[in-house]
């Protein structure tokens, strides 16, 4: 188990599990960390192998290691637990001392058909948060192959979007790459950091896509983050079109909302500005005081 946020073996008064295959993580996993650690003070996180989700759901997108780092990297998680049991069991939870574990209102089958929650369903060690409507892996992967830019962000995708959303689950077929998801203020403050930039912090800003956010991300804006002491760390992110434009094809794969989400959900991120300028230029640094009070640091 590895401790993340520097509480060690210090007193947690209500921690909480969270376990599953956190497969190609998305802002839908985030959202459901997020909702597990308002549960309890204190969030594990179970991760399963490879070989486990093989074993009953076929073979993951990404590697057990890769998936392990893309969950240490969001805000909310505190410890993980690399190579969870697939079927959560009341040892598992006495052995993190946790008193519940937390998963998303949809039921996971073992390879057999069994609810892997059911023994802790029927202790009453069992909660449930609601899933993201709009994202998940089966979608994403499908905007990839059917080179679909219905889920882009912008009006002329505005109708079929509006006249897609509400239809039910039935309705909205993954295939059509049509995000349902829709942003609202509520989920940006959920989000959010809310934290100003302090005296002494060394503001930097980096920006770009940041599209189907992965560990080359996570991996980037972590060596920024290490560039200083108290770093702040101000991710500028495209509009759509913008990216479109040098991308190309059907980038981005998210769009400009849930890109958004993504970047806020990283630990080493404190402020995202959405639809950043694609030119970095002086005045843009100025506004947002890169490198006032201490050295200036722009990372490209
Ligand atoms: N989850 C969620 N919202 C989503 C997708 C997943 O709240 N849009 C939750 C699940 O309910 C689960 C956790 O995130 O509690 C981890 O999900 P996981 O089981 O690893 O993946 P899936 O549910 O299969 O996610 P996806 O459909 O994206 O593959």
């Amino acid at each position: 188990m590895v401790s993340l946020s520097g509480f060690g073996n210090c007193w947690k008064a209500c921690p909480v599990m969270a376990i599953s295959c956190y497969d190609m993580v998305h802002y839908g996993h985030s959202n459901q960390l997020r909702q597990a650690k308002s549960m309890g003070d204190y969030l594990i996180v179970g991760v399963h192998t490879d070989a486990e989700i093989s074993k009953h759901k076929g073979p993951p997108v990404f590697t057990q290691e890769e998936r392990y780092k893309m969950v240490r990297a969001i805000k909310w998680v505190d410890e993980i637990v690399e190579g969870a049991p697939y079927v959560t069991t009341l040892e598992t939870l006495d052995k993190y001392n946790c008193d519940f574990c937390v998963h998303g209102d949809d039921i996971t089958l073992t390879v057999d058909g069994k609810d892997t929650y059911a023994e802790v369903k029927q202790a009453g060690r069992y909660r449930e948060c609601k899933r993201t409507q709009g994202v998940s892996t089966t979608d994403l992967v499908g905007r990839m192959l059917l080179m679909t830019k219905a889920h882009h962000s912008n009006m002329v995708n505005y109708q079929q979007h509006t006249d897609n959303f509400g239809k039910g689950a039935t309705a909205h077929s993954p295939w059509t790459g049509v995000s349902q998801f829709l942003q609202t203020s509520q989920k940006i403050i959920q989000f959010a950091s809310a934290k100003e930039p302090q005296p002494g912090d060394t503001i930097i800003y980096v920006a770009g896509a940041f599209d189907l956010f992965h560990i080359g991300h996570v991996d980037f804006l972590e060596m920024v983050y290490k560039q200083a002491e108290r770093a702040y760390v101000i991710v500028g992110l495209h509009f759509d079109q913008e990216v479109n434009r040098y991308k190309g094809k059907n980038y981005p794969i998210m769009n400009i909302h849930e890109r958004t989400l993504s970047v806020l959900a990283c630990r080493y991120v404190s402020e995202v500005v959405i639809g950043a300028p694609y030119a970095v230029g002086k005045d843009l640094l100025d506004h947002f005081k890169v490198g006032h009070g201490s050295r200036l640091l722009s990372v490209l």
